[in-house]
């Protein structure tokens, strides 16, 4: 009962869902093709586990959508990883991720990419209290986007792209942003020809 009352209270905090239109495409060329995804880096944090919508699920829902931006355009991976959420219950993970944000908490994640090899940089993860986890923001404090290309993507429950889009531009002010993507996390599974649909607008 005082899950659903708070999972309510949740989805009433949460922004209007942010449709993504698919504009016209540009079909690139193999070797064109090759060369943006030498160069492109996905980047995402996601949280397998107990969850709104989809309950306890083996693999996190952005992480099924970052594998299909690295299937479709070759993009090599980091992920943004922490133990401090393992084994979570959605309530108390929910209470701590408020709590996170409300005190700018920057959690430590393992391991480093080097991201000077990346002209493109796909950033992505779930929206949680209506912009992307702090443990992104401790990624993005540890380095320097500016310069680069950033087409950030969320999965969510109703928020869509939520702050996550400003909140990131507003960290790297001299950084090139293209077409967000987001996608309910309850639609991921089915959702490769949405993901697909976004990255031939990018022209991959
Ligand atoms: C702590 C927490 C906070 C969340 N806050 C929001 C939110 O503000 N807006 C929203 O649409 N969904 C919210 N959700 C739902 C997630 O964004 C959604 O389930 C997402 O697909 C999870 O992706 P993941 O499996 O990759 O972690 C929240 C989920 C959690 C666990």
């Amino acid at each position: 009962m005082i899950k659903k009352i708070f999972t309510m209270l949740l989805m009433l905090t949460m922004v209007g869902t942010t449709a993504c239109s698919a504009k016209n495409s540009a079909t690139s060329s193999d070797n064109e093709k090759k060369q943006v995804a030498g160069k492109a880096l996905v980047v995402y944090f996601s949280h397998a586990g107990d969850n709104y919508a989809v309950e306890n699920i083996k693999v996190g829902n952005t992480k099924i959508v970052a594998d299909y931006i690295s299937e479709i355009t070759g993009a090599h991976q980091f992920e943004i990883v922490t133990h401090k959420y393992d084994g979570m219950a959605y309530k108390p993970l929910c209470d701590l991720a408020r709590d996170e944000k409300t005190k700018g908490e920057l959690p430590p994640y393992e391991g480093n990419v080097d991201i000077s090899k990346y002209e493109t940089i796909f950033v992505g993860g779930p929206v949680w209290w209506g912009t992307y986890p702090q443990v992104m923001f401790t990624f993005f404090k540890n380095n320097d986007l500016n310069g680069k290309t950033i087409i950030p993507f969320t999965t969510h429950e109703g928020s869509g792209l939520g702050s996550c889009v400003e909140d990131v531009k507003a960290l790297y002010p001299n950084a090139t942003f293209k077409e967000a993507f987001s996608i309910y996390g309850h639609d991921v599974r089915d959702g490769k020809a949405q993901v697909q649909q976004w990255l031939k607008s990018l022209g991959y």
